[in-house]
């Protein structure tokens, strides 16, 4: 079986460390980012045959892009749905546009790149792993100035139960990982909002994270992305529509 991993938002944070645990395992990583030049920075550090522009909210481009990658570097195995937004703003304050935004990102985004995956997948015949990175704002709403985002995220839970079932008869299967308090430029941007909106400071935020996390600490990308590496392996063999809490306790279900 091909061992081509493709994996969107890989620019930065958590899809960036997807790609460097996937490549140290074995596989040859494609990262592909709405920014290229961040997807060609990832590309550096993990040895990839290539580097692509993709925007996952454009269906056109999502289909093009993957078909590229197909044509020059073979069949694709592994897809990682990563690439997501947030913005901090509290309920009340959300205009429709944001709304649209944060939906069209982090759940048709991860639907329009999970289907065109799906569907060169059952063409070649030959089964796949698609992993999802939702959230335990998938899982839970009680996260304070992110209502869009938690609706994005609860979408992206039910929606890989959905692809699993019907993906099953092709051999394709369909997960997500559900992280907690991860250290990247998102969480970098979401501790000055939150930090605004509760009238305290950034640290005071992180503080509060690591409270909130039984294992004490904040989450590493890298812990992402060593339960994304387990999904993809044999050893999740028989693991499918399952959304997968990495998030060192703050959330359990
Ligand atoms: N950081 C956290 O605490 C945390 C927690 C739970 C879930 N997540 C999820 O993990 C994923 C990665 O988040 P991160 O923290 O690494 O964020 P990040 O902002 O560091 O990286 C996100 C990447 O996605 C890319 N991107 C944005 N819009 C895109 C688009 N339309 N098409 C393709 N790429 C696009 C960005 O350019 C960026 O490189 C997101 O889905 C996020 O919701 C993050």
């Amino acid at each position: 079986m091909s061992r081509l991993a493709v994996i969107t938002g890989a620019g930065s944070g958590i899809g960036a460390a997807i790609a460097r645990e996937l490549q140290a395992r074995g596989y040859d990583v494609v990262p592909t980012d709405v920014d290229l030049s961040s997807a060609e920075e990832t590309a550096a550090t993990c040895d990839a045959p290539g580097a692509y522009r993709l925007d996952v909210t454009d269906a056109v481009d999502v289909v093009r892009t993957l078909e590229e990658i197909t044509a020059r570097h073979g069949p694709v195995s592994v897809v990682v749905c990563n690439a997501g937004v947030s913005r901090m703003r509290r309920f009340l304050d959300i205009s429709p546009e944001e709304l649209g935004r944060t939906l069209d990102v982090n759940l048709r985004g991860v639907f329009l790149t999970g289907q065109a995956a799906a569907r060169m997948m059952v063409r070649a015949g030959a089964g796949g792993c698609i992993v999802n990175v939702a959230s335990m704002a998938g899982k839970q709403g009680r996260v304070p100035f992110l209502a869009d985002y938690v609706a994005s995220k609860f979408g992206v839970v039910g929606l890989t139960q959905a692809m699993a079932v019907e993906l099953a008869e092709h051999n394709i299967r369909v997960n997500s990982v559900c992280p907690g308090y991860v250290v990247t430029p998102m969480q970098e941007r979401e501790l000055t909002w939150e930090a605004e909106l509760r009238g305290t400071t950034p640290e005071a935020v992180r503080e509060l994270y690591v409270a909130d996390t039984p294992l004490a600490r904040l989450e590493q990308p890298a812990d992402v992305a060593r339960a994304v590496a387990f999904l993809v392996s044999e050893d999740a063999a028989f693991v499918t529509g399952e959304s997968l809490a990495v998030n060192g306790g703050a959330f359990m279900d």
